[in-house]
């Protein structure tokens, strides 16, 4: 759904491993947005990394945060968003980053995903499921929820970051 974007905020969504950090770090430095990461806001106010936040308090607490955190972005502008991976399951959340600006889909393949990610303990939701079949089955069941929520899809595999970025910004903003 193509929306006006007033506030020129760009919100980057998709599976873990598709390449959000990475683009908003690229973005912020190259086109002068300010930078804001929704896990990271995330452990600072729980003073804790996403691992210990689902072992201690659960997944359903984590959500609750990732909701609360989206809610506090409501005066955001000229920035870039990077959502974790399940942040646009739950309609409230999309309804609300809708309201913020642009809502952009990183996609990429289970194998490149796999690939990024193997060797990472930071995503509680793959660690007892690393492998590349999971990892599809996963994409497949939160695919309609990712594509029905973004504004514009953009495949990172095989892209340079530069190419990837330039192709958000003539869409996007
Ligand atoms: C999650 C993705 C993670 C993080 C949490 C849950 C998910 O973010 O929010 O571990 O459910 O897909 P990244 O997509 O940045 O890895």
């Amino acid at each position: 759904m193509q929306t006006q974007n007033a506030k020129k905020n760009i919100i980057l969504i998709g599976f873990m491993g598709c390449g959000k950090s990475t683009l908003s770090h690229y973005m912020a430095k190259h086109y002068a947005l300010q930078e804001i990461d929704l896990d990271a806001q995330i452990v600072q106010t729980e003073d804790m990394p996403i691992s210990e936040i689902f072992a201690q308090k659960g997944e359903a607490y984590f959500r609750t945060c990732e909701t609360q955190s989206i809610i506090g972005l409501a005066n955001t502008q000229n920035s870039i968003i990077s959502c974790g991976g399940g942040a646009v399951l739950k309609p409230e959340n999309v309804s609300l980053l809708r309201s913020l600006g642009k809502i952009v889909l990183l996609t990429a393949t289970p194998a490149t995903i796999y690939n990024r990610v193997k060797h990472s303990t930071a995503r509680p939701i793959l660690n007892d499921n690393m492998s590349e079949e999971y990892i599809a089955q996963l994409m497949q069941k939160r695919m309609q929820a990712y594509t029905q929520a973004a504004d514009i899809i953009v495949s990172t595999d095989e892209k340079s970051i530069a190419t990837i970025a330039t192709e958000i910004l003539q869409t996007a903003l």
